[in-house]
């Protein structure tokens, strides 16, 4: 059957050109010590902050926060997964990640952490997946780590997604509460600047945390970071100007490793894609929007109708006019056309201003109160962190809003 596309021989026998091991650029990937760039500070205080562990005492609670990409949870992973291979033989310490994007309520986390903890063959029982209450998760917990461990160390990563700080609070008092004998380490880990300001006293009280910010990198140790990934391709395969301009990109922004990471993946995809043996820098100018792409789509992913017409509304506004920062009732007009046409039950205006803000929360959306001048007042204004198009274009991929035809040439506004 020649000339058929479906060809197994055909569709899975992929000559790959440009690609030695892929695996090297996935966001997954954890690097050796050796190929973890500018990071060494941080490194030895978060160990410093777990060390105590080894000795079978309690470790501190730690918050790590900085901006994304800047190597928070491949830090915090990499820490905690070496003081559990240090442990002395007569110390039996385990560390664990929960991903607080997926388990948000107190519940979820009680349960990844009691299934994570039990080992059914030495407890004797099994932890279900769901029905049981938060307390009985915990409690299946603690019977876990009397059981099995001296220390855990637990990081909660993306712990601004929390819908309750309470797994802080009951982590961090199990001891004090004869909960369970066992010392427990958290390591609570956000992406938003101000999250250990936003932690209630209740808490902060609780878990007496030793905060630890990281700062961005610079367009050198960027480079570095992909110098290091350079084997992921075949020789001779990156001309010269790519490395240095996807750490450029990813710099601009507020270095962000992941970033150009997956700039460079891309770029590297896209020359494969056209079959040819080099990537360039048209290659990586293209993947920089392909990688803002991904980012948008991840970070939209879970949000409801209501806000991706709000971030739609922004879009079409700052692609209509000659500005990119909109107030609040400018942006509420225009939503409110665009859910009126999509069939969506538009929101007040106060609703609409809490959405707002969470998009701001989120990083997609930047605001800032403006004084009105001597007649006092104020108002707030917003501004799309994302380039328009690719958001508007993004947003538009979505069946509803597709159909909205009051954007980018409405003159309704
Ligand atoms: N110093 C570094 N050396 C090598 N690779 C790094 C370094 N920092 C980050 N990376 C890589 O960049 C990517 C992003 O890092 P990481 O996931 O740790 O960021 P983060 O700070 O947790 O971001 P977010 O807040 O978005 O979760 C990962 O693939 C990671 O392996
Ligand atoms: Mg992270």
């Amino acid at each position: 059957m020649a000339g058929d596309p479906l060809d197994p021989e055909k569709l899975f026998s992929v000559q790959d050109e440009i690609f030695a091991n892929r695996r090297l650029l996935e966001t997954s990937h954890v690097p050796e010590p050796g190929r973890i760039v500018g990071r060494d500070m941080e490194i030895t205080t978060l160990a410093g902050h777990l060390e105590d562990a080894l000795l079978c005492s309690s470790p501190e609670n730690v918050i790590v926060y900085g901006k994304t990409g800047t190597g928070k949870s491949l830090v915090s992973r990499w820490v905690s997964q070496r003081i559990q291979e240090s442990a002395p033989k007569d110390v039996t310490i385990r560390a664990t990640r929960i991903d607080c994007s997926q388990d948000t309520t107190e519940t979820q986390v009680a349960s990844s952490l009691a299934r994570t903890f039990n080992d059914p063959v030495v407890t004797g029982s099994t932890v279900p997946l769901t029905g049981l209450s938060a307390s009985n998760y915990w409690k299946l917990l603690w019977e876990a780590l009397d059981e099995q461990y001296d220390v855990a160390i637990v990081i909660l990563d993306e712990a601004d997604l929390l819908s309750t700080h309470n797994p802080l609070m009951r982590l961090s008092r199990a001891r004090e509460n004869a909960d369970t004998n066992a010392r427990i380490g958290v390591i609570a880990v956000s992406n938003k600047l101000q999250y250990p300001s936003r932690l209630d006293e209740r808490t902060v009280s609780s878990l007496r945390a030793k905060e630890l910010p990281f700062p961005p990198y610079d367009a050198d140790q960027l480079t570095e970071i992909l110098e290091r990934r350079r084997e992921a391709f075949r020789d001779g395969v990156l001309s010269e100007d790519v490395i240095p301009l996807c750490s450029a990109f990813a710099a601009q922004e507020h270095g962000d490793a992941r970033k150009a990471i997956d700039i460079l993946r891309h770029a590297g995809k896209l020359a494969h894609k056209e079959g040819i043996d080099r990537v360039v820098e048209r290659h990586v100018r293209e993947a920089r929007r392909l990688a803002e792409r991904d980012r948008f789509t991840e970070t939209t992913r879970t949000a409801t109708m209501q806000a991706k017409a709000g971030l739609l509304a922004l879009a079409a506004l700052s692609l209509r006019h000659d500005r990119s920062v909109f107030t609040t009732s400018e942006i509420y007009d225009q939503y409110f056309a665009i859910a009126r046409e999509i069939d969506l039950d538009p929101l007040s205006v106060r609703r609409f201003r809490d959405i707002l803000k969470e998009q701001a929360f989120l990083g997609l959306l930047e605001s800032e109160k403006e004084n009105d001048g001597k007649g006092g007042g104020i108002h707030i204004d917003h501004r799309l962190m994302d380039d328009p198009e690719l958001v508007y274009d993004t947003l538009s991929e979505d069946e509803r809003l597709g159909e909205s035809t009051l954007t980018i040439d409405s003159e309704s506004v």
